[in-house]
């Protein structure tokens, strides 16, 4: 038979699901600043926080969620050429593929988006901007300048990319909105939240407060930790469910299994 904890295992794969997205108390205050600058006459919004604080998914749901009212676009990651880019920016801009054979001119591209000012305004949601380089940066900066188009540029902070946020971007008149790792009551929902919505309500039963500020120190919030750590912790329920099923408490799972579990992430060593 297959273990009850199989379904709950699978629950914290890492994705991008939209219909898996749920309102948290920091999500929800980012998606309100994000729309509210979004109305404002912006012309580049800054969304970051470092790896695994939820931009992506907060983009995916903010873009579905707008469709129906506003010219939005998700694009997720760079194109790998700056040709290949301009190409897409192309056909979202004119709702035309660009004729075979041809490459978009740039100056051409920023004429016609001067045209465009004051008859539709376009939204970009630019994902994984850390990979674009300083002179991309630069072309889509001159883009939104023609206010045309609004840039919302998602960027994942490490120690050195907080450099370039500093330097490159602080300069020009910007917002940002800073996704940060979440608190303990942020991500005791989380895990709640997901395990409920598939049904697995005493799984979601058996972990508790205690449980929940644990697995919050070794992921210090960060949820794609979380998701790993929680995977890991009912890989390891699964295992001596199938096999020692003396060992497993259904109603409360054994601290011992969430230190395992933290001691194969590497959290913490023996
Ligand atoms: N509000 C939320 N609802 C549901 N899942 C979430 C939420 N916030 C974060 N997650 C989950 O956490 C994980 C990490 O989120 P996401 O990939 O959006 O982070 P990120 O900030 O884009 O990271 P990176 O900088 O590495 O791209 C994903 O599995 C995502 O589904
Ligand atoms: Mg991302």
């Amino acid at each position: 038979m297959k273990s009850r904890y199989s379904a709950a295992k699978n629950v914290f794969v890492d994705s991008i699901d939209i219909d898996d997205y749920i309102e948290l108390n920091s999500s929800v205050t980012a998606y309100q600043q994000l729309q509210h600058s979004m109305e404002k006459p912006l012309k580049m919004i800054l969304l970051f926080g470092r790896p695994g604080t939820g931009k992506s998914i907060l983009l995916n749901r903010i873009q579905e969620k707008l469709k129906y009212q506003k010219e939005i676009y998700y694009f997720d990651t760079p194109a790998p050429t700056e040709k290949e880019f301009f190409q897409k920016l192309f056909k979202v801009l004119t709702e035309k593929d660009l004729p075979k054979n041809t490459e978009v001119n740039f100056s051409a591209l920023i004429d016609f988006c001067k045209n465009l000012r004051g008859k539709r305004e376009i939204i970009i949601l630019l994902d994984e901007a850390q990979m674009y380089g300083a002179e991309m940066m630069e072309k889509i900066r001159l883009l939104s300048d023609t206010r045309a188009v609004k840039f919302v540029v998602s960027l994942h902070k490490t120690e050195d990319e907080d450099l370039i946020a500093k330097e490159h971007f602080k300069s020009r008149i910007w917002e940002v909105i800073e996704l940060k790792n979440a608190t303990n009551e942020d991500q005791t929902a989380y895990v709640h939240k997901k395990l409920l919505k598939k049904n697995l309500f005493e799984i979601a039963n058996s972990i508790k407060a205690k449980d929940m500020k644990l697995i919050h120190k070794f992921t210090n919030g960060n949820y794609r930790e979380c998701n790993k750590l929680m995977f890991t912790i009912f890989e390891i329920c699964e295992y001596y469910d199938e096999n020692e099923p003396s060992k497993i408490n259904y109603s409360r799972i054994p601290q011992k299994i969430i230190e395992m579990a933290a001691l194969k992430l590497g959290y913490i060593h023996v």
